[in-house]
Protein backbone atom coordinates (compact mmCIF):
# COMPACT_ATOMS: atom_id res chain seq x y z
CA UNK A 1 0.00 0.00 0.00
CA UNK A 2 2.69 2.41 1.00
CA UNK A 3 4.97 1.42 -1.54
CA UNK A 4 2.19 1.68 -4.09
CA UNK A 5 1.16 5.03 -2.94
CA UNK A 6 5.06 6.39 -2.92
CA UNK A 7 4.94 4.79 -6.93
CA UNK A 8 2.39 6.74 -7.75
CA UNK A 9 3.26 10.00 -6.51
CA UNK A 10 6.47 9.65 -8.18
CA UNK A 11 4.88 8.82 -11.66
CA UNK A 12 2.48 12.19 -10.84
CA UNK A 13 5.78 14.13 -10.60
CA UNK A 14 7.39 12.70 -12.98
CA UNK A 15 4.59 13.49 -15.49
CA UNK A 16 3.93 16.98 -13.55
CA UNK A 17 7.48 18.15 -14.94
CA UNK A 18 6.54 17.28 -18.03
CA UNK A 19 3.61 17.72 -19.72
CA UNK A 20 1.54 17.55 -16.75
CA UNK A 21 -0.77 20.00 -17.61
CA UNK A 22 -3.29 19.86 -20.49
CA UNK A 23 -4.89 23.47 -20.60
CA UNK A 24 -7.92 23.96 -23.25
CA UNK A 25 -8.19 27.24 -25.07
CA UNK A 26 -11.44 28.78 -26.85
CA UNK A 27 -11.53 30.57 -29.56
CA UNK A 28 -14.71 32.08 -29.43
CA UNK A 29 -16.53 35.23 -32.47
CA UNK A 30 -17.73 35.32 -35.43
CA UNK A 31 -16.93 34.49 -38.47
CA UNK A 32 -13.96 36.43 -37.83
CA UNK A 33 -13.06 33.70 -35.96
CA UNK A 34 -15.00 30.96 -37.73
CA UNK A 35 -13.85 31.03 -41.72
CA UNK A 36 -10.24 32.45 -41.42
CA UNK A 37 -6.65 30.64 -41.41
CA UNK A 38 -5.52 32.91 -37.90
CA UNK A 39 -6.30 30.07 -35.68
CA UNK A 40 -4.18 27.18 -38.53
CA UNK A 41 -1.04 29.86 -37.97
CA UNK A 42 -1.67 30.00 -34.45
CA UNK A 43 -1.43 26.23 -33.57
CA UNK A 44 1.38 25.73 -36.14
CA UNK A 45 2.96 28.92 -33.99
CA UNK A 46 2.48 26.97 -30.68
CA UNK A 47 3.67 23.79 -32.25
CA UNK A 48 7.39 24.30 -31.89
CA UNK A 49 6.79 26.08 -28.22
CA UNK A 50 5.87 24.52 -24.77
CA UNK A 51 2.33 24.89 -25.24
CA UNK A 52 1.91 22.30 -28.11
CA UNK A 53 -0.05 20.20 -26.10
CA UNK A 54 -2.62 22.61 -25.82
CA UNK A 55 -6.13 21.53 -27.16
CA UNK A 56 -8.44 24.02 -28.95
CA UNK A 57 -11.85 23.58 -28.15
CA UNK A 58 -15.39 24.58 -29.24
CA UNK A 59 -18.28 22.86 -31.23
CA UNK A 60 -16.93 23.80 -34.96
CA UNK A 61 -14.49 22.70 -36.85
CA UNK A 62 -15.21 22.93 -40.63
CA UNK A 63 -12.50 22.84 -43.30
CA UNK A 64 -11.20 26.41 -43.83
CA UNK A 65 -8.67 25.52 -47.00
CA UNK A 66 -5.55 26.61 -44.63
CA UNK A 67 -3.56 24.14 -47.02
CA UNK A 68 -2.95 22.90 -43.32
CA UNK A 69 -4.23 19.18 -42.42
CA UNK A 70 -2.79 19.19 -38.81
CA UNK A 71 -3.98 21.86 -36.81
CA UNK A 72 -6.46 21.78 -34.03
CA UNK A 73 -10.00 22.94 -35.49
CA UNK A 74 -12.01 23.28 -32.79
CA UNK A 75 -13.25 26.69 -32.38
CA UNK A 76 -16.61 28.51 -30.91
CA UNK A 77 -17.06 31.00 -34.01
CA UNK A 78 -20.47 31.85 -35.26
CA UNK A 79 -20.63 33.28 -38.62
CA UNK A 80 -22.94 36.10 -39.19
CA UNK A 81 -23.72 36.44 -35.03
CA UNK A 82 -24.15 39.41 -33.05
CA UNK A 83 -22.84 39.44 -29.62
CA UNK A 84 -26.28 40.86 -28.16
CA UNK A 85 -28.07 37.62 -29.62
CA UNK A 86 -25.06 35.32 -28.09
CA UNK A 87 -25.83 37.27 -24.73
CA UNK A 88 -29.66 37.53 -24.61
CA UNK A 89 -30.10 33.66 -26.01
CA UNK A 90 -27.44 32.58 -23.27
CA UNK A 91 -25.17 30.89 -25.90
CA UNK A 92 -22.36 30.71 -24.35
CA UNK A 93 -23.67 29.12 -21.56
CA UNK A 94 -24.13 25.68 -23.39
CA UNK A 95 -21.14 25.92 -25.71
CA UNK A 96 -18.71 26.50 -22.30
CA UNK A 97 -20.80 23.09 -21.02
CA UNK A 98 -19.73 21.52 -23.89
CA UNK A 99 -16.29 22.52 -24.45
CA UNK A 100 -14.77 23.79 -20.65
CA UNK A 101 -12.04 26.01 -20.89
CA UNK A 102 -8.99 27.55 -19.24
CA UNK A 103 -8.58 30.12 -21.70
CA UNK A 104 -10.79 32.26 -24.19
CA UNK A 105 -10.55 34.51 -26.97
CA UNK A 106 -13.39 36.84 -27.92
CA UNK A 107 -13.56 38.73 -31.45
CA UNK A 108 -17.10 40.43 -31.81
CA UNK A 109 -19.15 42.91 -32.16
CA UNK A 110 -18.38 43.42 -35.98
CA UNK A 111 -21.82 42.07 -37.11
CA UNK A 112 -23.72 43.93 -34.18
CA UNK A 113 -22.04 46.68 -35.79
CA UNK A 114 -22.43 45.98 -39.40
CA UNK A 115 -25.59 44.19 -40.01
CA UNK A 116 -27.53 45.66 -36.99
CA UNK A 117 -26.42 49.24 -36.12
CA UNK A 118 -26.47 48.47 -32.75
CA UNK A 119 -25.39 51.01 -29.98
CA UNK A 120 -21.58 50.47 -28.48
CA UNK A 121 -23.29 50.81 -25.05
CA UNK A 122 -25.39 47.51 -25.56
CA UNK A 123 -22.47 45.68 -27.45
CA UNK A 124 -20.71 46.07 -24.43
CA UNK A 125 -23.55 45.22 -22.13
CA UNK A 126 -23.38 41.83 -23.96
CA UNK A 127 -19.45 41.82 -23.76
CA UNK A 128 -20.26 42.21 -19.81
CA UNK A 129 -23.30 39.54 -19.93
CA UNK A 130 -20.36 36.98 -21.89
CA UNK A 131 -17.63 37.42 -19.42
CA UNK A 132 -20.12 36.57 -16.76
CA UNK A 133 -20.87 33.38 -18.17
CA UNK A 134 -17.23 32.35 -18.90
CA UNK A 135 -16.45 33.10 -15.09
CA UNK A 136 -19.65 30.95 -14.23
CA UNK A 137 -18.01 28.29 -16.45
CA UNK A 138 -14.74 28.71 -15.07
CA UNK A 139 -14.23 31.18 -11.91
CA UNK A 140 -10.63 31.10 -12.80
CA UNK A 141 -11.07 31.72 -16.86
CA UNK A 142 -8.24 33.88 -18.40
CA UNK A 143 -9.52 35.80 -20.99
CA UNK A 144 -8.33 37.52 -24.39
CA UNK A 145 -11.01 40.17 -25.49
CA UNK A 146 -9.69 41.86 -29.32
CA UNK A 147 -10.35 45.35 -30.04
CA UNK A 148 -11.41 44.19 -33.29
CA UNK A 149 -10.52 44.64 -36.75
CA UNK A 150 -11.89 47.29 -39.34
CA UNK A 151 -14.06 46.95 -42.13
CA UNK A 152 -13.47 47.24 -46.36
CA UNK A 153 -16.26 48.15 -47.14
CA UNK A 154 -19.07 51.09 -46.02
CA UNK A 155 -18.24 53.58 -43.51
CA UNK A 156 -18.62 51.16 -40.16
CA UNK A 157 -15.01 51.92 -39.22
CA UNK A 158 -15.78 55.07 -37.30
CA UNK A 159 -18.45 52.97 -34.53
CA UNK A 160 -15.77 50.06 -34.56
CA UNK A 161 -13.26 52.49 -33.27
CA UNK A 162 -16.01 53.85 -30.77
CA UNK A 163 -16.25 50.44 -29.52
CA UNK A 164 -12.89 49.50 -29.67
CA UNK A 165 -12.15 52.57 -27.33
CA UNK A 166 -15.57 51.57 -24.95
CA UNK A 167 -13.20 47.74 -24.80
CA UNK A 168 -10.50 49.33 -22.43
CA UNK A 169 -12.60 51.03 -19.69
CA UNK A 170 -15.09 48.05 -20.01
CA UNK A 171 -12.08 45.86 -19.33
CA UNK A 172 -10.40 47.85 -16.63
CA UNK A 173 -14.16 47.99 -14.85
CA UNK A 174 -14.00 43.80 -14.80
CA UNK A 175 -10.71 42.88 -14.43
CA UNK A 176 -9.65 40.84 -11.31
CA UNK A 177 -6.38 38.73 -10.69
CA UNK A 178 -8.27 35.40 -10.82
CA UNK A 179 -9.88 35.63 -13.79
CA UNK A 180 -7.89 38.65 -16.12
CA UNK A 181 -9.51 40.34 -19.26
CA UNK A 182 -6.36 41.44 -21.58
CA UNK A 183 -7.32 43.71 -24.40
CA UNK A 184 -5.64 43.24 -27.29
CA UNK A 185 -5.94 45.50 -30.50
CA UNK A 186 -6.62 44.14 -33.71
CA UNK A 187 -7.52 47.52 -35.15
CA UNK A 188 -4.08 48.78 -35.13
CA UNK A 189 -2.02 48.11 -38.34
CA UNK A 190 -4.57 46.28 -39.88
CA UNK A 191 -5.71 47.23 -43.44
CA UNK A 192 -9.44 47.37 -44.26
CA UNK A 193 -8.15 46.84 -48.42
CA UNK A 194 -4.86 44.69 -48.21
CA UNK A 195 -5.49 42.75 -45.41
CA UNK A 196 -8.94 41.45 -46.38
CA UNK A 197 -10.02 39.02 -48.86
CA UNK A 198 -13.48 40.32 -49.24
CA UNK A 199 -13.93 43.30 -47.34
CA UNK A 200 -14.74 41.41 -43.90
CA UNK A 201 -12.05 38.33 -43.32
CA UNK A 202 -8.81 38.24 -43.49
CA UNK A 203 -6.84 36.65 -46.20
CA UNK A 204 -3.30 35.38 -45.67
CA UNK A 205 -1.44 38.76 -44.47
CA UNK A 206 -4.38 39.75 -42.59
CA UNK A 207 -4.51 36.17 -40.72
CA UNK A 208 -0.86 36.96 -39.73
CA UNK A 209 -1.39 39.99 -38.47
CA UNK A 210 -3.90 38.96 -36.54
CA UNK A 211 -2.24 35.95 -35.16
CA UNK A 212 0.91 37.78 -34.00
CA UNK A 213 -1.22 40.00 -32.13
CA UNK A 214 -3.09 37.00 -30.59
CA UNK A 215 -0.17 35.17 -29.85
CA UNK A 216 1.73 37.12 -26.90
CA UNK A 217 -1.58 37.86 -25.01
CA UNK A 218 -2.51 34.07 -25.36
CA UNK A 219 1.00 32.86 -24.17
CA UNK A 220 1.26 34.85 -20.99
CA UNK A 221 -2.71 33.62 -20.28
CA UNK A 222 -1.15 29.71 -21.22
CA UNK A 223 1.19 30.76 -18.06
CA UNK A 224 -1.30 31.74 -16.18
CA UNK A 225 -4.01 29.03 -16.08
CA UNK A 226 -0.94 26.57 -16.07
CA UNK A 227 0.19 28.06 -13.04
CA UNK A 228 -3.12 27.97 -11.39
CA UNK A 229 -3.30 23.96 -12.61
CA UNK A 230 0.30 24.00 -10.29
CA UNK A 231 -0.68 25.42 -7.18
CA UNK A 232 -4.16 23.18 -7.66
CA UNK A 233 -2.28 20.02 -7.70
CA UNK A 234 -0.07 20.88 -5.13
CA UNK A 235 -2.50 22.28 -3.03
CA UNK A 236 -4.12 18.26 -3.08
CA UNK A 237 -0.48 17.26 -2.80
CA UNK A 238 0.01 15.42 -6.19
CA UNK A 239 2.61 17.06 -7.17
CA UNK A 240 5.84 18.54 -4.93
CA UNK A 241 7.95 21.40 -6.69
CA UNK A 242 12.02 20.43 -6.93
CA UNK A 243 14.32 23.47 -6.79
C1 LIG B 1 -6.08 43.08 -15.92
O1 LIG B 1 -5.15 42.68 -14.95
C2 LIG B 1 -3.98 42.07 -15.46
C3 LIG B 1 -3.13 41.63 -14.29
O2 LIG B 1 -3.81 40.67 -13.52
C4 LIG B 1 -3.26 43.02 -16.38
O3 LIG B 1 -2.15 42.38 -16.96
C5 LIG B 1 -4.21 43.50 -17.48
O4 LIG B 1 -3.59 44.45 -18.30
C6 LIG B 1 -5.46 44.08 -16.87
N1 LIG B 1 -6.44 44.40 -17.93
C7 LIG B 1 -6.82 45.62 -18.20
C8 LIG B 1 -7.82 45.79 -19.28
O5 LIG B 1 -6.39 46.61 -17.61
C1 LIG C 1 -5.00 40.36 -49.55
O1 LIG C 1 -6.12 40.80 -50.30
C2 LIG C 1 -5.93 42.05 -50.95
C3 LIG C 1 -7.21 42.40 -51.69
O2 LIG C 1 -8.35 41.84 -51.13
C4 LIG C 1 -4.76 42.00 -51.90
O3 LIG C 1 -4.52 43.30 -52.37
C5 LIG C 1 -3.53 41.49 -51.18
O4 LIG C 1 -2.48 41.29 -52.11
C6 LIG C 1 -3.84 40.20 -50.48
N1 LIG C 1 -2.65 39.75 -49.77
C7 LIG C 1 -2.39 38.46 -49.52
C8 LIG C 1 -1.11 38.16 -48.82
O5 LIG C 1 -3.16 37.57 -49.82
Amino acid sequence: MVSFKLLSLAMLVAAATTQEVKLRYMPFGDSITEIICWRAQLWEKLQTTEWSTVDFVGSGRNENYCNDNKYDRDNEGHSGFLAIDIANRRQLDGWLQQNPADVITMHLGTNDIVQQNKAVADIIKAFTTLVGTMRTSNPKMKIVVAQIIPMGFGNYNTKIQELNRAIIPWAQGLNSTTSPIWVVDQYTGFSGTSDLRDGVHPNTSGDTKMMNVWYPALVNAFAEAKKDKMAALEARGEVKFVA
